[in-house]
């Protein structure tokens, strides 16, 4: 069974609904850097003053401040006798991508498996404005699809040359988007 695992996707994908059910399901860390950034924004501390604008924004919040967050996450996990992971919404970029190839070194790890939500923009959009967060509104939204694709989507090449990417029709109920990325899993 797969247990080091990232998605990859477009927002409104369906990434965070599918990471974590898999992540109960199957006993694995979910680690979303949206959610843990939203987590600071709540809190108020430095670092959510500082992603808050950036975030509401839709653009990416900087390399430096993500990879300390997911650094001391996994580090915290492999100190706690290790297991397997799901990241959401990370990496995000070339950059990011190669600095956790690095970590994953260090940490003796290794991706199994990177699944890419593919859907249609009508349908994307269709969820991200029935959701209504914060950052879920029509100019917001088509920013961060342009985010997306200029800077997230080299990515699917990424791993695609690393011989690691699973394309996976992320249409239809919830129910039958996990049950083709458990498939995946094994
Ligand atoms: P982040 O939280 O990662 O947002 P995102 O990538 O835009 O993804 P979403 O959460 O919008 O979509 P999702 O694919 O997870 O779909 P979901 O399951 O939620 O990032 C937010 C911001 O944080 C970024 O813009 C950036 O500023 C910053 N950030 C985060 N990570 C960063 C990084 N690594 N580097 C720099 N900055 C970073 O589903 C969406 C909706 O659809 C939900 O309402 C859900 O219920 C519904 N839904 C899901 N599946 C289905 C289905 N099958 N059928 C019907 N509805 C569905």
């Amino acid at each position: 069974m797969k247990q080091r695992v990232l998605f990859l996707g477009p927002p409104g994908a369906g990434k965070g609904t599918q990471a974590q059910l898999l992540a109960g399901s199957r006993q694995l860390l979910h680690l979303s850097t949206g959610d843990l950034l939203r987590a600071e924004v709540a809190a108020g501390s430095a670092l959510g003053q500082e992603a808050a604008a950036v975030m509401a924004r839709g653009e990416l919040v900087s390399d430096a401040l993500v990879l300390a967050i997911v650094r001391s996450r996994l580090e915290q996990q492999a100190a706690s006798g290790g297991g397997g992971w799901l990241l959401d919404g990370f990496p995000r970029n070339v950059p990011q991508a190669e600095a956790l190839e690095s970590l994953l070194e260090e940490l003796g790890q290794q991706i199994e498996l990177v699944v890419l939500m593919e859907l249609d923009d009508a349908v994307l959009l269709q969820r991200l404005l029935g959701r209504g967060r914060e950052d879920d509104n029509q100019e917001v939204i088509r920013h961060r699809l342009e985010v997306y694709r200029d800077q997230t989507a080299p990515l699917i090449r990424f791993y695609g040359d690393r011989g690691l990417l699973q394309p996976v029709d992320a249409s239809g109920e919830v129910e039958s988007v996990s049950q083709r990325i458990d498939a995946l899993l094994g």
